[in-house]
């Protein structure tokens, strides 16, 4: 169970146990990369190291956290559970009375924390070569273009490192670059994320902020870059990968920036911004929602030198419809902020996101329910913690009720949730990445509480889920299914409001016994629980698209999941859902032998 040195560390042993392949023919960055890594992760296939890549001067390393078991082996744990148990025992104080007694009590803690400071070292493998000013030329990297309508290309593993201009607090975080030209790219951090609050200090200081962009190193410190780190003074992205290594990262200083940067890394980009510069289009970039997001106004960020190791390798990621590797980072990050979301809320046995909710657009909770309401409060607090804040749709459970497979929790929820008793719709804060919302990074939210009722919440009804075999014909319905409980319906939309005319005649239906859940999808939506989901909870916005409508046996909560016109109060972009171009994948199959995979 190893802690990685470096990138090349983590390839030999990824490499040992059969879980790298080597494609040693040329392979161009332009989608023909995303193609492969695509069909690799979506079989739970093995990372792939492209050794020569047209036209740029350095391999790809990609789908390094592509299976779960694989993060795990990159975090140094045999299984991501074991990064909430980690976390617990470093939250058990249990400090005695005070006096020496309770620093004794402490003190089993320290071997916990041994690697979490970080330590500083003079001569650094990632400064081997150092590239200044117009030596700097970001096309000799082999940065990818993930997708057919993308803006260009994309850094998409960039570990980005700015100092807060007024307090010298540290942050890393991960926000995706498009490349602009040889010497600079957009810098995509998100109305919320502590980059752009750092920046946004600089500009009240009127000062240009530094940043430098490390890629590779420990993929430990890759998965912290990408954490929901909460704002703790003195603790950065560098501490948490210490403590979760187990032994303390090596930094070193930038050679033209004021900031540390990790001495293993494969890269960094070293440079500015300046806020008083204009913004730069962004985008479109196929999103970890599986839909484009459209061009908006981001920073730019010039590079002023880039440092790197003599045989580096540049680690990429690609990001769409999921399943993707960015589900096992955000899965770590759930299991590693589980035991801190216990000591805020004890009564949450367990939380999860499933991949198919993109992380902001489906919470399951489970809870260990003692007084009517609870499952609210448990909800509101969720919703006032970070980033889950951005939580569309939060299901809860009672706490013998696993909350994994996410189909499954919700199945169970049903049996117990009378729509329009049991469910509630909020407005709040929403991810910017959100397309159906109301408004920009605003919109509805929706509580199911599938917790068994107690006598003031009205108590349990008879209820039996059901599934039919025959359903009712209407000619809009290109295809249709039924799950006990739900009833997934693709329809082909040309008019406003033909989803809720078409719920209305559904639901009257017989087949409408023993379903509490209407699914309404369009036309192209294959009627898995994974795709039907992904695509309904991707186009709602509750307050919008969710009404509870009288079925033959009860009411039903019906989410209309089909894409909006501007007559539906729809005011913003509609994306395209992200699909890979035909002749990329007749390439990719006519050569499918050559890559030896
Ligand atoms: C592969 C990947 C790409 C990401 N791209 C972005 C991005 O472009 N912009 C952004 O704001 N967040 C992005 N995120 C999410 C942030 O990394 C995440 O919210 C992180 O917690 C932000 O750190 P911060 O709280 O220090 O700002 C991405 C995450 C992953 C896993």
């Amino acid at each position: 169970m190893g802690v990685f040195r470096n990138l090349e560390a983590y390839l030999q042993a990824l490499e040992r146990r059969g879980e790298l392949k080597r494609i040693r023919v040329p392979v161009s960055s332009e989608l023909e990369i995303t193609e492969i890594a695509d069909r690799m992760v979506k079989t739970g296939g093995p990372a792939l190291l492209f050794e020569t890549v047209v036209g740029k001067d350095f391999p790809v390393a990609i789908g390094l956290f592509g299976t779960r078991e694989r993060t795990a082996f990159a975090l140094g744990v045999r299984d991501l559970d074991e990064l909430s148990e980690k976390v617990a025992r470093l939250l058990e104080l249990k400090p005695g009375r005070g006096g020496i007694s309770a620093l004794m009590g402490l003190l089993p803690k320290l071997p916990l924390l041994r690697g979490f400071f970080p330590r500083w070292v003079g001569r650094a493998p990632v400064q081997e070569v150092i590239l200044k000013g117009e030596a700097v030329d970001l096309f000799r990297l082999p940065i990818l273009k993930c997708w057919p309508l993308d803006g260009g290309p994309f850094l998409t593993l960039p570990l980005v490192i700015t100092k807060d201009p007024e307090t010298g607090e540290l942050n890393v975080g991960m926000y995706r670059m498009q490349v602009l030209d040889k010497r600079s790219t957009a810098m995509h951090w998100q109305l919320h994320k502590v980059g752009r609050q750092h920046l946004e200090k600089a500009r009240k200081l009127g000062k240009k902020l530094e940043v430098a962009v490390a890629l590779g190193g420990d993929p430990i410190l890759t998965y912290a870059a990408t954490a929901p780190l909460p704002p703790l003074p003195g603790v950065s992205e560098f501490h948490l990968a210490g403590f979760l290594r187990g032994a303390p990262l090596e930094l070193t200083r930038g050679v033209t920036v004021d900031l540390p940067v990790p001495a293993e890394a494969e890269f960094v980009l070293e440079g500015y911004i300046d806020p008083e510069e204009p913004l730069v289009e962004e985008g479109p970039f196929g999103d970890h929602t599986g839909f484009y997001t459209p061009v908006d106004l981001y920073p730019r960020f010039h590079v002023t030198a880039i440092t790197h190791r003599k045989r580096a390798i540049y680690p990429a990621t690609i990001v769409g419809v999921p399943p993707m590797e960015d589900a096992y980072l955000i899965e770590a990050s759930e299991r590693l902020f589980l035991p801190p979301l216990r000591l805020i809320l004890p009564e949450v046995v367990d939380y999860h996101m499933p991949p198919e909710g993109v992380a902001h657009n489906w919470v399951n909770v489970a809870l260990r329910k003692a007084y009517p309401g609870q499952a609210y409060k448990v909800a509101y607090g969720m919703l006032g913690l970070g980033q889950m804040m951005f939580a569309k749709v939060i299901v809860a459970v009672d706490g013998d009720v696993p909350v994994k497979p996410g189909f499954q929790a919700l199945l169970e929820a049903l049996k117990h949730a009378l729509p329009g008793r049991d469910t509630l719709l909020l407005r709040g804060p929403m991810d910017v990445l959100d397309h159906s919302s109301r408004g920009f990074a605003f919109g509805g939210k929706l509580i199911l509480d599938g917790t068994r009722k107690l006598p003031e919440e009205g108590g349990e009804g008879p209820f039996t889920p059901r599934a039919h075999q025959e359903l009712p014909h209407e000619p809009e319905v290109v295809a249709q299914r039924q799950w006990p409980g739900i009833w997934g319906v693709a329809l082909r939309k040309e008019r406003p409001g033909q989803a809720w005319a078409l719920a209305e005649r559904l639901l009257k239906a017989p087949q409408s016994t023993g379903i509490r859940l209407l699914l309404l999808a369009d036309h192209d939506v294959l009627l898995t629980p994974e795709e039907v989901l992904w695509a309904v909870l991707n186009n709602i916005d509750p307050e919008r698209d969710a009404r509870v409508m009288p079925g033959v046996e009860g009411p039903v909560l019906v989410l209309d999941g089909t894409r909006k016109f501007s007559e539906e109060g729809f005011d913003r972009v509609w994306p395209e859902r992200i699909r890979m171009d035909p002749r990329i994948k007749a390439l990719v199959d006519s050569r499918w032998e050559e890559y030896g995979l």
